[in-house]
Parts: C-alpha cells; structure tokens; sequence
C-alpha cells in the first residue's frame, strides 16, 4: 500500500504484547499502572484516529482531543465524535481539527485498533510502543514491522514491581 498524503506526522500509539496481540475485543489484557495517564499525557491536544471496534471498547469520546471514527456504515454515528468512512477523509479531518485552533499540536496520533494500525502502517512516521511482557491470547494484534525501516531511537525497561508486569516504552522512527 502507499503511503498516504498528509501534512502532520502520523504517530501509533500502542500497547503491544510479546506475541503482538492488542486485544481481545471484550476486556483490556492487562492493567500497568501509569501506562493509561502515560497516553493521556501524550495523546492531549492531538486528533486521534481509531476504528469503529476501539471506539466501541471505549464506549465514549476522550475529552481534549478529536475522536475521529472510521466505519464503512453509512448511518453510524456517536454524540462527540467525527465519523468518516475512508482513511483519506480521515486524514483531512484530523489536519482541519488541527488548523482550527493554535494551540492543538500538529501531529496525527493513529490509535487502533488491529485493523486500523495495520491499514496506516505504510504512512506512520513513529510508532511509541508499550511492549508488554505477557503473551495473552486475543484476536487483534499489531502488524509485524521490517527492521529495515524502522529505527528505535528509545527504549526504557520498568521491572515488575510488587507482582505487577515488566514493560518497556520504546519510540519507533521511520528510517
Ligand atoms: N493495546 C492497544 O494499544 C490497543 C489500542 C487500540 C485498540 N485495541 C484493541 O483492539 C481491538 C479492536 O481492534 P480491531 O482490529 O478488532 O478493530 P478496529 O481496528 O478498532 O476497528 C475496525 C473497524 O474499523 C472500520 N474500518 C477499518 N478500516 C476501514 C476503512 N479503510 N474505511 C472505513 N472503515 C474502516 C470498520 O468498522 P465497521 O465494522 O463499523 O465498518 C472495522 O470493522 C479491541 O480489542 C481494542 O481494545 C488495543
């Protein structure tokens, strides 16, 4: 697939088990501690771009940010939320969102789930992964990266503490 046009970075945020898997489209697979105010902290002042499932998992828009909804259904619509029906569309409304307001940052956040990393995978410039140290089964999962394009410029190990989960953050960039 080509890489879409579009005048922000497209950055994934994602946590991703040792075995790739997402999720199980019914409950999260785990609890790290910090990890949900983490993706707040850097999802703020962003428009987020999520397929219709994750919204769904979610079940409500999250303040401070666009929630743009991609779905192929015609009538599907959520109170707070912009619903397109193509990738492009969706890309073009994240750009407006951003260039309504000074203050918004100009980068595009790609917030899952499967399907929807899967589809941007060839038009993200970064990737700022969670890698989970668990291997829960589950049937959406992250789509399997070439080495050769991409570099990871960080990485921060956190051990388990108090029979918790170990976890590293890594930022992924395009090479
Ligand atoms: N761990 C994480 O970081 C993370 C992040 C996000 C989500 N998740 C998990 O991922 C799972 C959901 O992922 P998923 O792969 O099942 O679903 P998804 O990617 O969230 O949503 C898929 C839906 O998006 C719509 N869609 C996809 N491509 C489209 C396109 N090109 N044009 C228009 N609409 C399109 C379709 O909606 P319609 O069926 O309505 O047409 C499709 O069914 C959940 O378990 C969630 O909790 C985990």
């Amino acid at each position: 697939m080509t890489a879409l046009s579009s005048r922000y970075p497209l950055v994934a945020v994602v946590a991703m088990a040792k075995n790739r898997v997402i999720g199980d489209g019914q409950q999260l697979l785990w609890h790290i501690p910090g990890d949900l105010p983490r993706v707040k902290a850097f999802t703020m002042g962003r428009p987020l771009v999520m397929g219709r499932r994750t919204y769904q998992s979610i079940g409500r828009p999250l303040p401070g940010r666009a929630n743009i909804v991609l779905t192929r259904q015609k009538d599907w619509q959520a109170d707070g939320v912009i619903t397109v029906h193509s990738m492009e569309d969706a890309i073009l409304a994240a750009e407006d969102w951003i260039d309504a307001d000074a203050d918004r940052t100009k980068e595009i956040i790609i917030f899952g789930g499967g399907d929807i990393y899967a589809a941007f995978l060839t038009s993200l410039h970064a990737i700022d992964l969670t890698e989970v140290d668990l291997a829960p089964e589950g049937d959406a999962t992250f789509p399997a990266l070439n080495p050769d394009e991409w570099t990871e410029v960080r990485r921060q190990h956190h051990a388990a503490t108090d029979g918790g989960i170990s976890f590293d953050l890594v930022r992924l960039e395009r090479s």
